[in-house]
Formats: C-alpha cells, sequence, structure tokens
C-alpha cells in the first residue's frame, strides 16, 4: 500500500452545542489560546508525513478557507514594519501543506461529508480528521502518526479509541471485537451511538481514522441510519465484511472543542503549557 499523505477534515456540520457563537464563527476557527482549533489539526496531519488535505465545509465555513490562503497585504505590512514573528506566524499558514475545500450542500451526516473527498482520494488511503478535536499526543509521535504506524505494519485500516465512562458511550461511534494487544483491537463491529445495553464496549471512535479506500464503496451502499443521516459507522461496519480493520488505543488525550466545558479546559490546560500565558494566568487562577 502507497504511503499516507492524503487527509481529510470534515468541519461542515453547524455546531449546535456551541451557538449562539457557532452560528456566524464556525467552531472549528474557536481559537485555542492564539491559534484556531484547525489549525492543530493540521500541523497534527503535517507532522504526521500527511503533504494534501481536502477541507469538506458549508455555507458560513468560509473563514477556515480564508484563514490558510495567503493575505499579500497583511504580509507586505508586517515585512514593512519588521514585525517578523507576525509574518512568520501567518507566512507558515499558506505553506503547512496543499489544502484544497469542497463544499457539502446538504447537511446528510458524516457519511455523505466524507463521500464528498472520494476523488480527492482516489485509490490511496487516507486520514478523516474531526476538525472540532484536537489530539493531544503523550508521545513524540503525533496520533495520526501512531494510526499510520499501526496502518503500516498491519496494511488494514485503524481507527483511534478511546475508552469512555458508560453513561457516555451513546455519544460516540462504539467498537467491538478482541484486544490483540493492550493497544490495539481486532476489531468485529462497530455500532453508532449505541445504549449502554447495546454497546459491544466503552471504547469509542476518537475523531481519527485511518481508511484504505474500500471504505468509499461501502459508503456508496450506506442508507441513512441514526438521526436519518448518512453515518459513517456504518459503512465501517460494511466494511468488516470485506476487509480486516483496527482499533488503536493511542497515547494522548483528546481536547473536544464541540462543546463548551472541554472548549474552556482546552484554552486552560494550552495556556497553562505556554511561557507568555502561564505565569499570569495561574497567578490569576490560584486567587479565584
Ligand atoms: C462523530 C461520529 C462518532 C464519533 C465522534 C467522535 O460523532 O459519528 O462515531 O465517535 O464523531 O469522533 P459526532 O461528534 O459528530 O456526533
Amino acid at each position: 500500500m502507497p504511503p499516507v499523505t492524503k487527509a481529510i477534515i470534515p468541519a461542515a456540520g453547524f455546531g449546535t452545542r456551541l451557538l449562539p457563537i457557532a452560528k456566524s464563527i464556525p467552531k472549528e476557527m474557536l481559537p485555542i489560546v492564539d491559534k484556531p482549533v484547525v489549525q492543530y489539526v493540521v500541523e497534527e496531519a503535517v507532522a504526521s508525513g500527511i503533504t494534501d488535505i481536502l477541507f469538506i465545509i458549508s455555507r458560513g465555513k468560509r473563514a477556515i478557507e480564508e484563514y490558510f490562503h495567503s493575505l499579500p497585504e497583511l504580509e507586505n505590512e508586517l515585512r514593512a514594519k519588521g514585525k517578523s514573528a507576525e509574518l512568520e506566524s501567518v507566512e507558515r499558514l499558506n505553506s503547512l501543506a496543499r489544502i484544497q475545500f469542497v463544499w457539502q450542500q446538504e447537511m446528510r451526516g458524516l457519511g455523505d461529508a466524507v463521500m464528498h473527498a472520494r476523488s480527492f482520494v482516489g485509490d490511496d488511503p487516507f486520514a478523516i480528521m474531526l476538525g472540532d478535536c484536537i489530539l493531544e499526543s503523550a508521545t513524540a509521535r503525533p496520533v495520526l502518526g501512531q494510526l499510520i504506524d499501526e496502518f503500516s505494519s498491519k496494511q488494514a485500516s485503524v481507527v483511534a479509541l478511546q475508552h469512555v465512562p458508560q453513561e457516555k458511550v451513546c455519544r460516540y461511534g462504539i467498537a467491538g471485537g478482541t484486544m490483540e494487544s493492550e493497544r490495539l483491537m481486532k476489531i468485529s463491529t462497530w455500532v453508532e451511538k449505541p445504549s449502554i445495553e447495546e454497546a459491544p464496549s466503552q471504547f469509542a471512535v476518537s475523531a481519527r481514522y485511518l481508511f484504505t479506500p474500500t471504505i468509499f464503496q461501502t459508503l456508496a451502499e450506506t442508507k441513512p441510519g441514526k438521526g436519518g443521516e448518512i453515518q459513517l459507522t456504518d459503512a465501517m461496519r460494511a466494511l468488516l465484511a470485506c476487509e480486516p480493520c483496527y482499533g488503536l488505543r493511542y497515547a494522548g488525550q483528546r481536547h473536544d472543542i464541540g462543546n463548551k466545558v472541554d472548549f474552556l479546559k482546552a484554552n486552560l490546560h494550552y495556556a497553562l503549557q505556554r511561557e507568555d500565558t502561564a505565569a499570569e494566568l495561574r497567578a490569576y487562577l490560584a486567587q479565584l
């Protein structure tokens, strides 16, 4: 199988859990300290060896496109004023990867969004990275890179898994299967947002996926499922009849920016790690 160099970032959803702000600011553009969420996602992709990225966007998500597009007037101004650090921070965005955009016209679900990437992906293996989640690696290898390493050794699709408490299984795609090692599960089923009783385990799909292009064949045959939407999870279950698939308990933690408390926690988490913000913020928190 060729190396994994393509990633798609679905970012078309409304962000209903973050209204009213998400009405006109894409949730993927919300700042974590001074960078939008989606920049963390793109940087994870690039650090994992991805060179080509396709965003799937929709009405109201144009800000993502503008963010990764060069703005010569601003760059010239910063250059003329000798603001080299600022200039570097914006110029970097133009050269991170080759980035393209496609529109999902109707909100028909994650599976439908992914279908929009079919011609971009062609016959290559590819990653899906949900644009509203930051995955912070606990090792030097980014989380997507960890998936790529397993993909290379197994030559099969690999999905990021996270163990979640029982009461939260109904929020996620849930894996069923057998553990081949402490970190790797050989998958036998996937269920989208099951009840506690239906859940085959407490291992949840965690915003990063690595697939062979066969997923497009099963997606094309997937009928609307949970919530009347075309669910990627249903296509993943159908994929198991054609190919093996693995789930990886990655080393790291997930920051889900799509809900208010986790968004705020992520800001504190990153700000407390940064030299320019940590000391003042820590002092402020201590006096609360
Ligand atoms: C989506 C997927 C779900 C997955 C989750 C987090 O759900 O449908 O299977 O577990 O992302 O990666 P959503 O958060 O869009 O409701």
